[in-house]
């Protein structure tokens, strides 16, 4: 009998794959996607624990949910990140919930939702058994143009603002020989771009066929050479990892990996890096940023800002304000600082009051806003190449992403979806930039 799947999502990339996986994993036991959870036998919130907003959201959802669907039969599983960390906590806090699975179980999905159907109350899986959930990954019949893929997951870096170490658990980077067999699967359904997933990619350290342990750079070289993959992307590294010459030497000689990278610093006071843990200095990053210009001149880069860090003074907001100046960044994502139960960071005495969080993001954002618009702007006139990925808003209207991941919107009669073309940019804003498909394109 056929049921309906409603399914959401929150939080990184890597929440993205693992939800795709589990509508994968649950389409041969008779689950069709639905978008309406009115419609739901089966609701899977994957949730995301990085800010503690984030995490709220989803009891307030857990209680919508409930009242849609009142009255009807619906199994309500709680699966990611909050999932990991609050674990029972959660059926403490939202009664509606049957299952609380964690990122690393989710295959054992199918026998959870047995149980429930057994009649067993508080179903809870939070095991850490990232190989057997590898094992059960299905590709699904038609795959994005552009994908993600995790190749490394876990983190054993310790910042002391972060759970992700506590809810994703150790470092564990799958074989080559896995993601290569996944890579040429994928490409075989029509996948033009892969974007390489991990906590820490930057890690990624996983065994060849000889049983040689190779790092990313190796990995990048050896996918580059699939015909039929254009694009190569990968996310989310740490600055004190691209030391090895092979990552540098990639971006320069491989075409097909994208010259945009984000690279999270953070904070740009050498104090707060300390006692952030970030294990490296702000020289370090300068070093590095510079090493990959001088590889690649036309790389763009993004990063990640946490502003309101406890015992964050004046002064080293202004060196975070400062890093920002030199670097130009393409784009960037910044956040006030959201103690999280259980890291270090959250029992340090001076946490910044909300009023000075909120005055220093917006001064950030201002500042990071500008950049994005001062780098979509120099494209005014010039060409790129963009990968078409879906329709537009209006008819005949198709969007892409650049070689920077900017969204570029063409008019076309000809549908382009999965195709490369090279666009003339004739508008840009802070989101996207409008184009023209230049001739003999169409
Ligand atoms: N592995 C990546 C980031 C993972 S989390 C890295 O090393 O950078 C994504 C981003 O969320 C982080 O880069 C950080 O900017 C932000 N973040 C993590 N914990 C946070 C917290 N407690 N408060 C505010 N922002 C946080
Ligand atoms: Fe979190 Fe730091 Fe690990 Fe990134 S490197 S996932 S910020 S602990
Ligand atoms: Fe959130 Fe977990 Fe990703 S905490 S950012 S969903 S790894």
């Amino acid at each position: 009998m056929n049921k309906n799947l409603y399914i959401k999502t929150y939080g990184c990339q890597m929440n993205v794959y693992d939800s795709l996986k589990m509508e994968n994993l649950l389409k041969p036991h008779g689950f069709n996607i639905t978008s309406n959870e009115k419609c739901a036998d089966l609701i899977i919130l994957n949730t995301c624990h990085i800010r503690e907003k984030a995490s709220e959201k989803v009891y307030s959802e857990l209680g919508r949910i409930k009242e849609k669907t009142a009255g009807k039969k619906v199994v309500t599983v709680v699966a990611g990140c909050t999932a990991q960390a609050e674990g029972e906590e959660i059926f403490r806090r939202a009664e509606n919930v049957d299952i609380v699975v964690g990122p690393q179980s989710y295959h054992n999905l199918p026998i959870l939702i047995q149980k429930v159907k057994e009649k067993q109350k508080w179903v809870i899986d939070l095991d850490f058994d990232e190989v057997k959930k590898f094992d059960q990954i299905q590709i699904p019949d038609h795959p994005h143009v552009s994908s993600f893929l995790t190749i490394q997951e876990g983190c054993d870096k310790f910042c002391h603002f972060c759970c992700v170490p506590y809810t994703r658990g150790k470092e564990y980077s799958r074989n080559i020989s896995e993601v290569y067999r996944e890579t040429i699967a994928l490409v075989a359904k029509g996948v033009k771009e892969i974007t390489l997933l991990g906590q820490n990619v930057s890690a990624y350290c996983g065994r060849d066929n000889n049983d040689n342990l190779r790092g990313l750079g190796w990995l990048i070289k050896k996918m580059a050479k699939i015909e039929g993959l254009e694009r190569l992307r990968y996310i989310t590294s740490h600055p004190k990892d691209m030391t090895e010459e092979e990552i540098f030497n990639v971006h320069q000689q491989e075409k097909k990996l994208m010259p945009f990278l984000h690279l999270p610093v953070q904070s740009g006071s050498d104090r707060i890096l300390k006692m952030m843990n970030r294990q490296h200095s702000r020289d370090f990053y300068f070093k590095i940023i510079d090493k990959f210009r001088e590889y690649k001149s036309d790389i763009a880069f993004s990063s990640d800002f946490i502003v309101g860090y406890p015992g964050e003074t004046d002064a080293d907001f202004n060196d975070t304000i400062d890093l920002v100046q030199k670097v130009e960044y393409a784009r960037c994502f910044s956040f006030k600082y959201s103690p999280r139960p259980g890291t270090p960071a959250s029992v340090i005495g001076k946490q910044v009051p909300e009023e000075v969080k909120s005055e220093r993001l917006e001064i950030l954002q201002n500042i990071l806003r500008e950049q994005q618009l001062k780098f979509n702007k120099k494209f005014e006139g010039q060409s790129l190449e963009v990968l078409f990925e879906k329709s537009g808003k209006y008819t005949n209207q198709y969007v892409g992403k650049s070689p920077y991941l900017q969204s570029v919107v063409v008019k076309s009669n000809v549908n382009l979806i999965g195709k490369i073309k090279n666009v003339t940019v004739t508008e840009s804003g802070l989101a996207s930039l409008n184009g023209e498909l230049m001739e003999g394109n169409s």
